[in-house]
C-alpha cells in the first residue's frame, strides 16, 4: 500500500493490486495542496463528513473517474443525489470491498453540507488493505473511545488533526494516540488556514517522548506502507 498526502485532511491510498482510494479531497480550494484535482484519479471516494474542507473537489474527481462514494448513510444520500455512485454505510459498521475492508467510527464534529443540507453525522474511518490498518479520525475532538477503536483493530497508521480550533490540538492528539495506541501516528489538519496553525515537530517530538512513532508527511508526499 502506498499513502500520499496532499495536506489538509486529504490522503490517496494505492492499494498493492493498483486502486486508488482518496479520502477528503481537499485540493483545488486548498492553499497548501500542491496536487491539483484535474491531477488526481479514483476508484472509490471516501468522505469523513460533509463540511467543504473535505468533500472539496470530490464531485468533479467522482464525475471525471465514475468513483464510488463509501460514506454514512446521509451523505451517501446526498452524493447519490447529485448523480453520483454511493454505497451507504454508518457507524460501527464495517463491509469489505474488492480493495479491503471499510469501518467508519465515531467522531465529535458537525457535518453540514456547504449548500446547508443535512448530511449525517461525522465520522473516522479504518481501511484495511494489504495487512495494513489505518485509521484516520477525521475531524474530531478527542474522546476515550479511541481506546475501544485501537482494541478492536491492532492500528498501523493512526492519521489524526493536530491544527487546534476546530478539532485536537496537540496536546490532545498526543492523548488520542496514547489510547489508540496506532504503531505510527501521522498528523494532518493543519497549517492549511492561520486559525489552524501547528507545528508538526513539537508533536512528533511529544509522540517520541511517550515512546511511539510519528511521521510527519511532506505536502504532496507518498510513502511506502
Ligand atoms: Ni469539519
Ligand atoms: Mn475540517
Amino acid at each position: 500500500m502506498k499513502l500520499k498526502y496532499f495536506s489538509h485532511s486529504a490522503f490517496q491510498i494505492t492499494t498493492n493490486s493498483g486502486k486508488i482510494i482518496l479520502i477528503d479531497p481537499f485540493l483545488d480550494g486548498n492553499p497548501t495542496s500542491v496536487v491539483k484535482s484535474k491531477d488526481v484519479n479514483a476508484d472509490y471516494i471516501i468522505l469523513t463528513h460533509a463540511h467543504g474542507d473535505h468533500i472539496g473537489d470530490a464531485f468533479s474527481i467522482a464525475k471525471r473517474c465514475d468513483s464510488l462514494f463509501i460514506c454514512v448513510d446521509e451523505l451517501a444520500n446526498y452524493c447519490a443525489d447529485k448523480g453520483f455512485k454511493a454505497h451507504n454505510m454508518h457507524i460501527g459498521g464495517g463491509h469489505d470491498f474488492e480493495f479491503g475492508r471499510v469501518k467508519f467510527t465515531i467522531a465529535h464534529h458537525g457535518s453540514m453540507a456547504p449548500d446547508n443540507q443535512y448530511a449525517g453525522e461525522p465520522a473516522g474511518v479504518v481501511v484495511s488493505a494489504d495487512g495494513i490498518n489505518l485509521y484516520h479520525t477525521g475531524d474530531t475532538g478527542l474522546f476515550y473511545d479511541m481506546k475501544l477503536i485501537g482494541e478492536m483493530t491492532a492500528l498501523d497508521y493512526m492519521l489524526l488533526p493536530i491544527g487546534d480550533n476546530f478539532t485536537m490540538g496537540i496536546t490532545d492528539a498526543v492523548k488520542a494516540v496514547e489510547l489508540a495506541n496506532p504503531k505510527v501516528a501521522i498528523p494532518m489538519h493543519y497549517n492549511t488556514f492561520d486559525l489552524i496553525k501547528a507545528d508538526p515537530g513539537e508533536f512528533k517530538r511529544k509522540i517520541e517522548s511517550i515512546g511511539k512513532n510519528c511521521i510527519v508527511m511532506n505536502f504532496g508526499q507518498e510513502i511506502d506502507l
